[in-house]
This record gives structure tokens, C-alpha cells and sequence, in this order.
């Protein structure tokens, strides 16, 4: 949705230059404005991000100023973006996701935008996904402040919200607003009926992002005061804020933890997960809308024994829920930061904060959850495949499947893989039996329309800050790597940076 383009925006600074100043004025300012709104300009890193922690030394109203000067510039459409997207010459980035060709596979996780002020700011840095929320249905204020806490040192944070939202209410009525500025821009007219057509398809996007190649994913929550062992409850939060946001989600998401109660067995452990994951996905299909949102569970990086996760994946298989988001923040600190690294007193005591923590550090940790849960994901399909005439083939156990899909998917998989073996050193012959195996029974491309059938996808967050890792995670088997922390860390540049390192990874790939 580009409000005003660029063209008006200069014709603006012509107007002032008759006015005011000269020519040369003019030129100043047309290349300051090209320069300042593209996300590849330096001054996103190396001024905005320390002016920004200098005027505001709390780390919340740090984040309140940015989110408010990207909504002001953008609705003067003089927003940052990214204008090489499609000229990024080389490698192809794009992904097959939920039957979408996405333009990439990086997303901007959950927290940046709790209330869906700038879900199209953030599209226009240039990922493919941006998920808005969590939003709860009743406001809810979370936690007392402070409660965002900076380890600059680590490129780190700690967090505490509590889950701060206007409820789910609220979001509904920003993101309505927003699909009905869409309509009347593109002249489908306003008003409900414009609405509806957008929302149904009518106008050739998806009705979340409102852009062709991303989604939008809302992330949904409970209200602090509902209490987890009331199931019924629980599970009415979640559908209440189904039926208020489904609308205008390409992708919902949910919060699932599975407990690690000694002595609880399997089932008594996914009882309950099933039953309100059922409750979402249950009314995320009836949502009155012609094509239902997706819907897909965050999984906490600490619940990470074996009978969790094995839980957790039942739960997914049975409730019908379409994938997962591996990773988030962590409460741990065992570990956590090299013995060798010498932290400042001040940032010692930060660390001790309560809360989540964000941060590089936890980049090992979301590869080798996403390793797992793409291979108990494969190993459990609902149900049995169907018969075929051909011997069986099982779903290889390799985690080496970032893309489920036809044409460009093809592409990356396979330059993925190359790049994944180059960075490797090895003969990557873990990879080799992917393609070594699908060939033996089935055609290359029946096996995929089976897998495409069967298979969960799996989005990454946790860790990821450069385009190596983003590659590395996408070849563990994840279709998406989501980033919030390397972003505050790195400046609104920090998405076409990435993409700018996984493309040149995998050109390197494929020279050698
Ligand atoms: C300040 C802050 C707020 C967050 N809020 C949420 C949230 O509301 N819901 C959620 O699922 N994750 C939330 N997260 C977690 C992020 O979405 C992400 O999963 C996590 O930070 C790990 O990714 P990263 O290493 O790229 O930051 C938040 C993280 C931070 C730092
Ligand atoms: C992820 O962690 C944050 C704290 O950083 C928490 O508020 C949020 O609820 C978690 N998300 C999910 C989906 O569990
Ligand atoms: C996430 O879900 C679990 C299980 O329902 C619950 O215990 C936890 O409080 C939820 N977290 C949030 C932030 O909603």
C-alpha cells in the first residue's frame, strides 16, 4: 500500500525549492530522501540506532519512539524501504509457503509491533512475513516497568512485558481500518463491500499483508487473569480473539506449552494442548472469509526434553494445526554467556533481571530445536499415506527440507543444500541421500506433492542475526528464519542486509 509516492514526495521539495531555496537545494535534498528511505543506507546502523539509545536510555521508550517516527514517516510516505528487492541480482530467495510463493524466507517475529501500528513499515523493509501481537482479548497492561533491559555488549536484551495489549478488540479494528484504505486506494471503493472483496481476494493479495509474496501473521494470547488450568477458558481467549482478528491474518499463532510434570504421561499431556489447539483451528476455518488463515504454534526454546516436544508434535498432528514457530526468548542463564567474556558490573546485574533473553547466544540452541522438530514433525504423519502402487517411500529423517513446493522452490533447496555443504567443508553426503532416496520410489515431483500434503511447516526465531545462519536454519528444515533482536541491534536495514549475505553465500555455493 504506497500511500504517496515518490514522485510526490519530490514534487513536494520542488514546490519548497521555488520558494525557498535554489536548485542545488533540491538535489541535496531528492538524494537525502532516496538515500535516508533506503533500508541499505548506513545511517539505519550507525546513526539512528545510537542516536535512538542516546536520547532514550530506556530500551521500552526507545522502542515507542521508533514504532511511532516509522508510522509518521510512513503515512507521509517517506518511509524507509527496500528498493533493490526484485534487482537483487543472483540467487532466487523465494520460498513456497502455505501454497504461497513468498518473495523470501525471512520474517520479523512477534513484540516489535504489539499493537499493529506499522505491520506495512515493517513489510516495506523487506520481509516476507511480519507477525504483529500477541494480543490478548481483554487490555491487558502487563508487566511494571521497567521491564525492557539492554545488554549492548551482547547485542542482547531481557524482557519482561507481560504481554502489554489494547486487546484483541483494538488490533481488529487498526488492521479493518487498514484493508479499507487498501480497497479505496486501489479503487475498489470504501466501506464494507470494499472490505469484503479485499479480504476475500478480490484483489489479488493476500488479505493479510495486502502485498503478493508475504503474509501477515497475527499472534494471539490469553489474558494474564485466565487461568491455565481452566482449559475452557483458555480456550475461549484464544477463540474469542480467533473470531475477532481471523479476518485479517494470513497466519494465526498461538502460544502452546506443553508441562513438565514428573510422573504426566504422553496423553495427559497432550489432552489438554489438543483440545485447545482444536478450539483455534476450529474457529480459524469458520472465519467468514473464502480462504481460512493458517494457524501456527510458538514453542518456548526451555521446554526442550524429549517427552515436551514429542508432546507438543502430537498435539500439532492431532488438532490440525499448521505449523510451528521454534524458538523465542529464554529464562535461562546457565550457560548462557561464555565463561571468558567479561561483562561490565552493570550488565552482570542485568543479566540477573528476570525475564526473557534475546540474543546471538541463542543461535545453536533454535538450529538444534528445529533439527528436532522437523524430524519428529516427518515421523508422525496424521494419518497413513495413501496407497500408491510404487513401494512406500517414508519421509526422509534428513532435516534438509527448507521448501515444500514446485518451480523456484526447487532452486533454493538445492542451492541451500550446496550452500549448506560449502559452508560445511564436507561432501555433504547427509544431504545427498534426500535426493538419493526420493528418486529410488516415487518421481521427484509426486514425492513432493506428498510431502507438500504432509508436511508441517516451521518458521525459526531465536538467535539468527546474519544471512549464513538464516541459510543454516532454513537448511535444519525451517521455511522461514524470523528475527526481532539483531534488528534493534542492527538498525531497519537489518532485513536487506541478511538477504543481501544469504544471496552472496549461496552465489559463493555455487561457483565452487
Ligand atoms: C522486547 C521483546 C518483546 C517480545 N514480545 C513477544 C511477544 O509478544 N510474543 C512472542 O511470541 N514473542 C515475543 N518476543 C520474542 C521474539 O518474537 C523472538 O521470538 C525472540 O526475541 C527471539 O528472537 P531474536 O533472537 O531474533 O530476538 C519478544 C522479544 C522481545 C525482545
Ligand atoms: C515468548 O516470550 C515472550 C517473552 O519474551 C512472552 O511474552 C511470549 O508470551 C512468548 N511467546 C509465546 C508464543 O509463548
Ligand atoms: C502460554 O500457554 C500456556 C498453556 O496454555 C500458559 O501456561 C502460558 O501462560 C501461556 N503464556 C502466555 C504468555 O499466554
Amino acid at each position: 500500500m504506497q500511500v504517496t509516492s515518490p514522485a510526490d514526495a519530490r514534487s513536494l521539495v520542488t514546490r519548497l525549492k521555488n520558494l525557498l531555496f535554489g536548485a542545488s537545494i533540491f538535489l541535496f535534498g531528492a538524494f537525502s530522501y532516496l538515500y535516508i528511505t533506503d533500508t541499505r543506507a548506513g545511517v539505519h546502523q550507525w546513526l539512528a540506532v545510537p542516536v535512538l539509545r542516546w536520547i532514550y536510555p530506556d530500551a521500552e521508550d526507545a522502542h515507542h519512539a521508533g514504532t511511532a517516527t516509522l508510522k509518521a514517516l510512513y503515512s507521509f510516505g517517506i518511509h524507509p524501504r527496500e528498493r533493490n528487492s526484485k534487482a537483487q541480482d543472483g540467487a532466487d530467495l523465494s520460498v513456497e509457503v502455505f501454497g504461497h510463493k513468498l518473495q523470501n524466507p525471512i520474517g520479523t517475529s512477534a513484540g516489535i509491533d504489539k499493537l499493529a501500528e506499522i505491520p506495512d513499515a515493517l513489510l516495506a523493509l523487506g520481509p516476507a512475513i511480519v507477525e504483529v501481537g500477541g494480543a490478548t482479548p481483554y487490555p491487558q497492561d502487563g508487566n511494571p516497568k521497567p521491564r525492557v533491559f539492554r545488554l549492548p555488549s551482547q547485542k542482547a536484551l531481557i524482557n519482561r512485558y507481560g504481554l502489554n495489549s489494547l486487546g484483541a478488540e483494538d488490533m481488529a479494528m487498526r488492521l479493518r481500518e487498514r484493508v479499507r484504505l487498501f480497497a479505496y486506494h486501489n479503487g475498489y471503493g470504501i466501506g464494507p463491500e470494499a472490505e469484503e472483496l479485499v479480504l476475500n481476494g478480490g484483489a489479488g493479495v493476500p488479505p493479510g499483508s495486502l502485498v503478493e509474496g508475504k503474509l501477515l501473521a497475527v499472534q494471539i494470547a490469553k489474558n494474564k487473569f485466565t487461568k491455565d488450568e481452566d482449559l475452557d477458558a483458555v480456550r475461549r481467549d484464544y477463540v474469542y480473539c480467533v473470531e475477532k482478528l481471523a479476518p485479517y491474518a494470513d497466519i494465526l499463532v498461538v502460544n502452546v506449552s506443553s508441562p513438565n510434570t514428573p510422573g504426566l504421561r504422553t496423553l495427559q499431556r497432550v489432552e489438554p494442548l489438543t483440545r485447545i489447539l482444536e478450539g483455534v483451528v476450529g474457529a480459524a476455518k469458520s472465519v467468514n472469509r473464502k480462504t481460512a488463515p493458517k494457524v501456527m504454534v510458538k514453542v518456548s526454546p526451555d521446554e526442550d526434553q524429549d517427552e515436551q516436544i514429542e508432546g507438543i508434535v502430537e498435539a500439532i498432528w492431532r488438532s490440525g494445526v499448521d505449523g510451528v514457530i521454534v524458538g523465542n526468548t529464554t529464562k535461562r542463564r546457565h550457560n548462557l554467556i561464555p565463561q571468558h567474556v567479561d561483562l561490565s558490573p552493570k550488565e552482570r546485574q542485568i543479566l540477573d533481571e528476570q525475564g526473557g533473553f534475546s540474543g546471538p547466544h541463542m543461535f545453536e540452541r533454535t538450529l538444534g530445536l528445529v533439527k528436532r522438530y522437523r524430524r519428529l514433525l516427518d515421523e508422525r504423519p496424521p494419518v497413513p499415506p495413501p496407497p500408491k502402487p510404487e513401494p512406500v517411500v517414508k519421509p526422509s529423517p534428513s532435516p534438509a527440507k527448507p521448501v515444500a513446493g514446485p518451480a523456484s522452490a526447487d532452486v533454493i533447496t538445492e542451492t541451500i543444500e550446496s550452500a549448506k555443504e560449502s559452508l560445511a567443508g564436507s561432501s555433504g553426503a547427509g544431504s545427498a541421500e534426500v535426493g538419493g532416496s526420493l528418486v529410488d520410489g516415487l518421481t521427484r515431483d509426486q514425492a513432493r506433492q506428498e510431502q507438500q500434503h504432509e508436511q508441517k511447516v516451521i518458521f525459526a526465531t531465536g538467535g539468527i542475526t546474519n544471512g549464513k545462519q538464516a541459510l543454516e536454519i532454513l537448511n535444519a528444515g525451517a521455511s522461514v528464519a524470523q528475527i526481532y533482536t539483531a534488528l534493534i541491534y542492527g538498525g531497519l536495514g537489518t532485513v536487506s542486509r541478511i538477504k543481501r549475505e544469504m544471496t552472496e553465500e549461496m552465489e559463493m555455493a555455487r561457483k565452487n
